[in-house]
């Protein structure tokens, strides 16, 4: 499975529209039930309108119905491993259990691998009286 995420990620990097960095990120979601979503990074000439490979791959999971999800391989253009922001860090925290994990790949494939609590201690959460 991790093999094929990491193919699904490389490939959907193809699609990744980054004129701005020109670092293309590629990503492929596993969800409970054994399907996968891909994503890309999508870029705008206003540049915080840019959106995370992975929070693509997340939204376009959640648009057709699934929100448990087992893990995701990312991957960046450059020797080193693409480890997720903190923009999607915190929105996966939303949907992710400690356990999920994320391969986080060089742009070779290679990847090291961390669980959701490693990527994030300390999860933000509240309760309220309302
Ligand atoms: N990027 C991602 O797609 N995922 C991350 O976790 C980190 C950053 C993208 C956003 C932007 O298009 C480019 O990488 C450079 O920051």
């Amino acid at each position: 499975m991790k093999t094929e995420l990491i193919k699904k990620a490389m490939s959907a990097r193809e699609n990744a529209y980054a004129p701005y960095s020109r670092f293309k990120v590629g990503a492929a979601l596993l969800c409970e039930d054994g399907s996968i979503f891909t994503g890309f990074n999508i870029e705008n000439k206003s540049y915080p309108a840019t959106m995370c490979a992975e929070r693509t791959a997340l939204y376009s999971a959640i648009g057709q119905g699934h929100k448990k999800f087992k893990a995701i391989a990312v991957i960046g253009s450059s020797p080193e491993p693409c480890y997720p922001c903190g923009i999607c860090r915190q929105v996966f925290s939303e949907f992710c259990d400690g356990e999920f994990i994320f391969y986080i790949c060089s742009e070779d494939g290679s990847c090291v691998e961390k669980t959701f609590d490693e990527i994030l201690p300390y999860t933000f959460s509240f309760t309220t009286n309302n």
